[in-house]
Formats: C-alpha cells, structure tokens, sequence
C-alpha cells in the first residue's frame, strides 16, 4: 500500500492509497480525482493523464520509456523533466508515497 496525493489544477489535495499494481491514471479515475482523462485506457498514447511528479518516498521511479517520452514531446508543449503519464507509472512494493501534480490536457 502506497499514498498518493494529488495536487489538483486548483492547488487543492486529494490523497489516496492505492495498492500494488495500479497506476497513477486507474487510481484516479476509479476515485474521481479532476484532471485525469485517461482517454486511451492506458496504452501509452493520449498524454490526458500528464502529471509532475513532485515527490516519491521509498524508491526511485524508473526511466521514462522511450515510447513515454515520444508521446510526452508530442501532445505537451513544455515537457520537464518530471513530466510523467500516470498511467505509466505502477505502485510498487517499495513505494510509501507520492506525490504528483496534474497538468492536464484534453483528448481531442
Ligand atoms: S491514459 Fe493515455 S497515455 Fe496514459
């Protein structure tokens, strides 16, 4: 079990705890969180789940994929280097918390 809290556009918080396995965009959507599209299901291709990742205690994120960050640089204007799709970001056994900050964009 990990926490997730997520800084909304209107720099309000929702905190979550999510477990094993999921992802940063399921979480959201299956909690309502505003800001998370999710529109492709999760395959890697939409960008609608884009999150900073602000802080990550207990373990390092791996890399962003080759594949993330193509799809990152296609639908974000200014990619950082936190930049993030949320659904490709897993909880893992190691993770106690994290927080990310949603910067959304709409599927078209
Ligand atoms: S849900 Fe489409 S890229 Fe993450």
């Amino acid at each position: 079990m990990a926490l997730v809290k997520y800084i909304l556009e209107d720099s309000s918080e929702v905190t979550i705890e999510a477990q094993v396995g999921q992802n940063l965009m399921q979480l959201a959507i299956e909690n309502n969180v505003e800001g998370i599209e999710g529109a492709c299901g999760g395959s890697c291709m939409c960008a609608t789940c884009h999150v900073k990742v602000e802080s990550v205690n207990g373990a390092e994120l791996g890399e962003r994929s080759e594949m993330e960050l193509d799809v990152l640089e296609m639908e974000i204007d200014e990619v950082a280097s936190n930049s993030r799709l949320g659904c490709q970001i897993e909880i893992n056994e190691k993770i106690e918390s994290i927080t990310v900050r949603i910067e959304s964009i709409q599927s078209i």
